[in-house]
């Protein structure tokens, strides 16, 4: 039985959270107007759950005998969530937010089966636990997108 798989979606995951976490603080800073409030209100609750995930990634990591990554071994991958040259620009920000939602749900799914594979349920438990919270994100910014499908 290999741990490899699990262990490198474990840190890839780490690192997604922690860019996430970086990300949505950023933009819950920069964004302006009113349309911006309830975004930012939300990507700051945001912050706290997925610096918990992290948490969460890295005490798994630790238990397999392996380690989260430091920022050396960062690599960034949310060209999307990058913060908009047009601050107001929220539909921009609701994109990217969705599209790093679905980046996460596809690696948590991958973890939930490479963890199946290798005969490991507590690391599988963590990826649904964490898939399900993703899924509900990604179902509160649907809902968002919704406002400015037509503007
Ligand atoms: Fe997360």
């Amino acid at each position: 039985m290999s741990n490899d798989r699990v262990v490198d979606l474990l840190k890839q995951a780490y690192n997604d959270e922690i860019e996430t976490v970086m990300n949505y603080q950023t933009l819950s800073i920069v964004l302006d107007g009113i349309h911006a409030e309830e975004i930012k209100e939300s990507l700051k609750a945001d912050v706290q759950e997925e610096l918990g995930h992290a948490e969460q990634l890295g005490q798994r990591l630790k238990q397999l005998d392996a380690r989260p990554p430091g920022s050396e071994a960062f690599v960034a991958r949310q060209a999307t969530l990058q913060p908009p040259e047009d601050t107001t620009d929220v539909a921009a920000v609701i994109d990217g937010v969705l599209d790093a939602e679905d980046d996460a749900i596809e690696t948590y799914r991958e973890l939930v089966d490479a963890a199946a594979e290798a005969n490991d349920p507590v690391s599988e438990d963590l990826a649904v636990t964490l898939l399900a919270d993703e899924e509900a994100h990604r179902t509160e910014f649907r809902g968002f997108k919704k406002e400015y499908r037509d503007d």
